[in-house]
């Protein structure tokens, strides 16, 4: 009688805004050499990972992110590195704020507790920028950016014609009360 369910590819992440993303972009395809740059309009600092999730979950996971409070914060991207293991050139903030490691903790501390898989590796903070990048190139000296973080968003990814593309489904205000 039901159809097959539908699962959906997803996570959330910080999705930072346009004028950010192409910097951080440029960047990116400066560094890649053999590698793979980030498309501009994929790049995001993810926060949980959920993998493939039954879509009717979706109303759910939606109302669990907008019950989540932190205040808003400002990441200071100063770091650039390579890791070998997964073969990324990545961006980073040599120091995390308090509120983002809140935000994580928050989040995913609702999801547990409504049974929702997520990948329990602990957070690491980083915005991917090369894949399958054999170190860190020459490339134009990394010059440090803001990110004010105002809101995080729920994501789909899926495969368009062979290429991995992410769809904002929905954004949620970072705020404290
Ligand atoms: P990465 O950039 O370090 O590869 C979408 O796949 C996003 O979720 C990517 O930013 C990826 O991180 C992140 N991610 C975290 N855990 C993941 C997992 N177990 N499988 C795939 N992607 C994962």
């Amino acid at each position: 009688m039901n159809a097959a369910a539908e699962t959906l590819r997803l996570f959330f992440a910080l999705w930072p805004d346009t004028e950010l993303q192409v910097k951080l972009a440029a960047w990116a395809r400066q560094a890649a050499g053999r590698g793979r740059a980030m498309r501009r309009e994929n790049i995001h600092l993810t926060l949980a990972f959920l993998g493939d999730t039954d879509a009717a979950l979706l109303p759910e996971l939606k109302a669990i992110a907008a019950e989540v409070r932190v205040d808003p914060f400002r990441l200071l991207l100063d770091r650039i590195g390579y890791w070998k293991h997964n073969r990324i050139i990545w961006c980073g903030a040599s120091e995390d704020p308090q509120a983002l490691a809140a935000l994580v903790a928050d989040l995913r501390a609702r999801l547990a507790a409504a049974s929702i898989h997520y990948d329990p590796k602990p957070f690491v903070s980083h915005v991917t920028l090369v894949r399958n990048a054999a170190g860190l190139p020459q490339a134009p000296a990394w010059i440090a950016l803001k990110w004010e973080a105002q809101d995080f968003a729920l994501v789909g990814s899926t495969r368009v014609e062979g290429r991995v593309t992410y769809q904002v489904l929905r954004r949620f205000p970072v705020k404290a009360e």
